[in-house]
């Protein structure tokens, strides 16, 4: 039975991870592990309308990477070095012929994922500011599924600390080592 420390001690272990060693490359079979996981996600009216689309191969890698936009703090960073790109992507669409509404089923399944890639020692970014048109033609996704989200992965070639948040400040920084430090408010902030 996991207890409520070692759920604790992985949700601190799963974050964003922006850069990769491309050495190591992601099994299509582990992307299929970890998305097997979001069908025990809870889902608003069991629709479970969520779909994925595994990306793998460097051809199609290399098509989509232009499309997506990192760390929008770091003005001065376009993103991963091709030396340090993430080696698999999954882009979460929702079926539209079961709606245009998914509640917040994208993002429980979204952690599900992060949180289960982390036990395997894989890190990744849940990446919003992406082009969904660009996106679905390099992918030739069909119509019918609209991209939400693309989870980048791989394993991680940086460092990653929570921080204590100064003045409110929420911005994520790199540190002197060029570790990427991440403020969480303290839970005396989160209760009103
Ligand atoms: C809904 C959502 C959208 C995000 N979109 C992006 C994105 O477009 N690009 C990016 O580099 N990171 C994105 N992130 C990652 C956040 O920047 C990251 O979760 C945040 O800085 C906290 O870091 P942590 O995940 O390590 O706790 C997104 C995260 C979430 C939950």
């Amino acid at each position: 039975m996991t207890t409520f420390d070692d759920l604790k001690a992985l949700l601190l272990t799963d974050r964003s991870v922006r850069r990769f060693d491309t050495t190591k490359p992601i099994p299509r079979d582990t992307l299929l592990r970890l998305v097997e996981l979001t069908r025990y996600c809870a889902s608003g009216r069991n629709a479970q309308p969520l779909r994925y689309r595994l990306v793998t191969g460097e051809a199609e890698r290399e098509r989509i990477f232009p499309t997506l936009a990192w760390a929008g703090y770091y003005q001065d960073w376009d993103g991963p070095s091709p030396a340090e790109r993430p080696t698999a992507y999954l882009v979460q669409c929702l079926d539209t012929e079961l709606g245009n509404n998914c509640l917040c089923d994208d993002g429980l399944q979204l952690q599900a994922i992060t949180l289960g890639a982390t036990t395997l020692g894989l890190g990744g970014c849940i990446i919003k500011a992406f082009n969904a048109p660009a996106l679905a033609k390099a992918l030739e996704i069909p119509e019918r599924y609209a991209p939400r989200y693309v989870l980048a992965l791989g394993v991680p070639a940086e460092k990653v600390h929570i921080v204590e948040m100064k003045d409110g400040d929420f911005k994520y920084f790199r540190n002197a080592n060029d570790d990427q430090c991440v403020p969480k408010r303290p839970l005396s902030e989160l209760i009103i």
